[in-house]
């Protein structure tokens, strides 16, 4: 990864410290239901009592759905910010401030049930390390479900592009499919779905729902 990525990523956890304040009421100004749609595809795959991590928690909206049926959540994200109004909801079992960019994830092996990571991972250049973690803390068996940005066709010229002031990667299908394989994730569903950004310079984006679960060792 270049000085360059790494710089921009540290930049997606300032523009969420300031953006924080606003997050909730933005989102469904825009309309944005990709926490629905995690929720909608991967309850029926959960049980009451099991333990689920939320990769860039933010304020909680992925999680609280599943909070409401007796799931227990953990939280990991960079933002104070993003994290202080998730606290204010008190659904978590346990909150923790941590830069995704850094391994180990600050957790044991096999520790949780399911892992949920809603609209965070084209916030990062290089996805293979997130994606072994995840594989490591995951109890084989247990489901990785994300929403990631997918280039449309005519992004094929680039691997990134700026969406209101914030840059974006644009990680292509094939990347995405490389990596589960590799970290041995097989998918179980997948659906794509435009929706809007609330940012004006690019108002839509296309997005790729991913459910999938660990394979046993
Ligand atoms: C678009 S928000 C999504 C929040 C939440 N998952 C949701 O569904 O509403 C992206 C989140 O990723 C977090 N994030 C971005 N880069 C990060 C990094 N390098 N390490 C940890 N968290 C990061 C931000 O702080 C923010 O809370």
């Amino acid at each position: 990864m270049s000085a360059g990525e790494l710089l921009d990523t540290e930049d997606s956890i300032k523009i969420h410290d300031q953006e924080a304040a606003a997050y909730d009421r933005q989102v469904k100004e825009y309309e944005w239901h990709g926490h629905d749609v995690i929720f909608g595809m991967c309850h029926e795959y959960m049980q009451a009592g099991d333990r689920l991590l939320d990769l860039g928690i933010g304020t909680g909206l992925a999680s609280l759905p599943f909070a409401g049926v007796g799931v227990e959540i953990y939280g990991i994200d960079g933002s104070a910010e993003m994290l202080k109004i998730c606290r204010t909801k008190n659904m978590a079992k346990e909150l923790r401030q941590f830069d995704l960019r850094n391994t180990p994830f600050p957790y044991t092996d096999h520790l949780f049930d399911h892992i949920i990571c809603c609209g965070v991972l084209h916030f990062f250049g290089e996805l293979k390390p997130i994606f072994a973690e995840t594989a490591r803390i995951i109890k084989p068996g247990g489901l990785f479900t994300y929403i990631i940005v997918s280039p449309v066709e005519g992004d094929e010229d680039y691997s990134s592009r700026m969406v209101g002031g914030g840059i974006v990667f644009m990680h292509k299908r094939e990347y995405i499919a490389k990596l589960l394989r590799d970290c041995r994730f097989e998918k179980l569903k997948e659906l794509t779905m435009m929706s809007k950004t609330g940012a004006a310079d690019v108002p839509e984006l296309r997005y790729g729902v991913y459910v999938t679960r660990r394979c046993s060792e």
